[in-house]
C-alpha cells in the first residue's frame, strides 16, 4: 500500500537553534498526486462516554433545567459542536459500554433502573440518557451514531435486539421503539462490537476474542435497507499480535478494526494539565508523536492481509490523559486543556492525515468534560479548549485530497521518545481549495517557513493562528478566550513560496486559492 508519509530531515540533529537566535527557515514541498487519498472526514470523530460530567452536565441537562436547553440537551455546546462539523460521536463507552445494558436506557425516564457506573467513581447512573437521547442528539448534531455495544457482560441476544430496535422498520423491537416515541428507525453505520476486550471489556485473550467477535457479530443483522459497518474491538498502543490475529480470523466478518493509545509516559503518575515544565511539554509530543510508529506498525499487518485495504483502522480512542484537576473526583477524569494539548492534538490529525488511506476514523477522547476535551463546562458556563480550536481550524480538511509533502525542519532530541520535529505540517485540497496547517513546536523559536508551492498558482486567502503567552495557558470560567483563534497576517506568497513567519507554540492554517 502507498503511504503518504512526509520525510522529516533533521537540520541539526541534536539540538536547535537557542532562544533568539534565527534559525534556518523550514521547508515544506507539496508534492500534489491524484491517487492521494481524500482525508475522511470521520478522522475527526468525537467519543462521549457516560464517565464524570460528559453527558450530564456536559451533553445532556434535561428538559427541566434552568440551563439554556435544546430538547434537553445544551444549547451552548450543541451550538459550539456544530462549528466543529463533527461527522461521527462514539457512544456509551468506553469502558461503560461493556455493562451498559440498553433496555435500562429507553421508556419514561422516571421508571428507568438505576446502576453503579463501576468504571467511573461508583457513581449512580440514572440511565436518563439513553438510545433515543443519543440518536435524537446524533440528529440535532448532523452526525453519524456510532454504537459500542456490550460484549463482556451482555449477550449476543441483547446486542443483536439493539441493532433491531434502532433499525428495523416492523417486528417488536420496532413496535417497543414506536411506543417510546420514535416511529421512524434510526440509521445506524457503526457498530463497535465491544470496547477494549483486552482489558475493561472483558479480559480476553486475542484468539478468545476473534471467536466472540465472529459470534456476536453474526446476529447484528442489517435491517431494512440499514448496512452496518463493524468494527471488532482493537489493539492497545503497541499489541501488534492483537492486530494479527484479528486480521487472520476474523477479517472477513468486520470492516474495521480500533486503535487506542493515549500519550501517557508513566500510568502510575500522569502529571497535572497545568503547571507543568518545558521537559515535561517536550516529552509530551514525544509521547504524541508514537502515534506515527503505532499507525504504521498495525497498518503494515493490515496490508499484508488487506492489500487492497478494504478495512479500516479505526483509532477510536486517543488523545492526552493527567492527573485529574484536584478537588475533582478521580474517577470523572476532568482536566483541564492548554496551549499543549492543542499541540498534541494538530500533530495527532496531521498523522492521520499522513496515513488517511488506512485510517479510516479517529476519536478524541472525549467531547466534553473529559480527558482532552473539547468543551468544559460549570453550571450554566462553558468553555472552549485549545484542542477545541484546533479542530475547528482544521475543519477544511475533513473530506479533503491530501496533498502529499516533505518537510525538512530541526528536530529536537527528547530522552528515550521520538524526536520532536520543529515544524509539523500537512495541507489538502478541496474545489481548488488548499488548505495548509503548520505547527511550530518550539516554545522559544519563532520560524520562518518556506512552502513551496510546486508550481500551483494560488492566492493567499487568510490565515488564523492560534497561539498563547505561555504553553501552560488555558481557558477557564471566569477568562474563557486566553488561547483562542487569531487572524494571522505573516504570510505573503513570494516567488511561488508561501513564506510564513510562526511565532513560537503555534498552529496556523492557511487558506489559498
Ligand atoms: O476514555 C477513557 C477510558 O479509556 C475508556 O473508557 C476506555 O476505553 C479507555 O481505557
Amino acid at each position: 500500500m502507498k503511504h503518504y508519509l512526509k520525510s522529516i530531515f533533521a537540520m541539526a540533529v541534536a539540538g536547535v537553534a537557542t532562544a533568539g537566535m534565527q534559525a534556518a527557515p523550514a521547508v515544506v514541498e507539496l508534492k500534489p498526486a491524484a491517487d492521494a487519498p481524500v482525508i475522511k472526514k470521520e478522522i475527526y470523530g468525537q467519543f462521549a462516554e457516560h464517565l464524570g460530567r460528559c453527558i450530564y452536565g456536559g451533553l445532556w441537562v434535561g428538559e427541566e433545567s434552568g440551563i439554556p436547553n435544546t430538547q434537553g440537551y445544551r444549547t451552548d455546546v450543541l451550538n459550539a459542536l456544530r462549528e466543529l462539523h463533527v461527522p461521527v460521536l462514539r457512544w456509551p463507552g468506553g469502558c461503560f459500554a461493556d455493562e451498559y445494558h440498553w433496555m435500562d436506557g429507553i421508556g419514561p425516564r422516571e421508571k428507568r433502573p438505576l446502576m453503579v457506573n463501576s468504571n467511573w467513581g461508583g457513581t449512580v447512573e440514572d440511565n436518563s440518557f439513553g438510545t433515543n437521547e443519543f440518536f435524537n442528539f446524533c440528529e440535532l448534531l448532523g452526525c453519524e451514531p456510532y454504537l459500542s455495544g456490550n460484549v463482556g457482560s451482555g449477550t449476543v441476544e441483547e446486542l443483536a435486539k439493539w441493532v433491531e430496535y434502532i433499525t428495523a422498520e416492523n417486528g417488536p423491537m420496532a413496535e417497543m421503539r414506536k411506543r417510546n416515541g420514535r416511529e421512524k428507525p434510526w440509521k445506524l453505520k457503526y457498530l463497535g462490537v465491544g470496547n477494549e476486550s483486552w482489558g475493561c471489556g472483558g479480559n480476553f485473550t486475542a484468539d478468545f476474542y476473534a471467536n466472540v467477535y465472529r459470534r456476536y457479530q453474526t446476529y447484528c443483522r442489517d435491517f431494512d435497507g440499514n448496512k452496518l459497518y463493524k468494527i471488532a474491538s482493537g489493539a492497545n498502543a503497541g499489541d501488534y499480535n492483537w492486530t494479527e490475529v484479528l486480521m487472520r480470523d476474523a477479517m472477513h466478518h468486520f470492516n474495521g478494526v480500533s486503535l487506542h493509545y493515549y500519550s501517557v509516559g508513566d500510568w502510575s503518575y500522569k502529571g497535572p494539565a497545568t503547571g507543568f515544565s518545558n521537559d515535561d511539554y517536550y516529552n509530551t509530543l514525544g509521547l504524541c508523536l508514537e502515534m506515527e510508529t503505532l499507525v504504521q506498525r498495525h497498518s503494515d499487518i493490515m496490508d499484508r492481509f488487506d492489500p487492497e485495504v478494504t478495512k479500516g483502522l479505526m483509532v477510536d480512542e486517543w488523545g492526552t490523559w493527567w492527573e485529574v484537576e484536584p478537588g475533582t473526583n478521580p474517577g470523572h477524569l476532568f482536566q483541564q486543556n492548554t496551549m499543549r494539548d492543542a499541540i498534541v492534538a494538530a500533530l495527532t490529525l496531521n498523522i492521520f492525515h499522513e496515513h488517511a488511506a488506512r485510517v479510516h476514523m479517529a476519536n478524541i477522547a472525549q467531547i466534553a468534560n473529559v480527558l482532552q476535551a473539547m468543551v468544559l463546562t460549570q453550571g450554566p458556563e462553558m468553555v472552549l479548549t485549545p484542542t477545541y480550536y484546533v479542530f475547528k481550524m482544521y475543519v477544511p480538511h475533513q473530506d479533503a485530497r491530501l496533498v502529499p509533502l516533505a518537510v525538512t525542519t530541526d528536530t529536537r532530541f527528547v530522552e528515550g521518545r521520538k524526536a520532536v520535529p520543529e515544524i509539523s505540517a500537512t495541507c489538502s485540497e478541496k474545489d481548488g481549495v488548499y488548505t495548509v496547517s503548520l505547527t511550530n513546536t518550539s516554545l522559544e523559536q519563532a520560524n520562518k517557513v518556506n512552502v513551496d508551492l510546486a508550481g500551483l498558482k494560488l492566492k493567499f486567502a487568510g490565515a488564523q493562528v492560534l497561539t498563547a503567552a505561555s504553553v501552560n495557558d488555558f481557558n477557564d470560567f471566569g477568562q474563557p478566550e486566553k488561547v483562542s483563534l487569531k487572524e494571522f497576517k505573516d504570510a505573503r506568497i513570494s516567488k511561488g513560496n508561501l513564506v510564513v513567519d510562526m511565532p513560537p507554540m503555534s498552529v496556523v492554517t492557511l487558506t489559498l486559492r
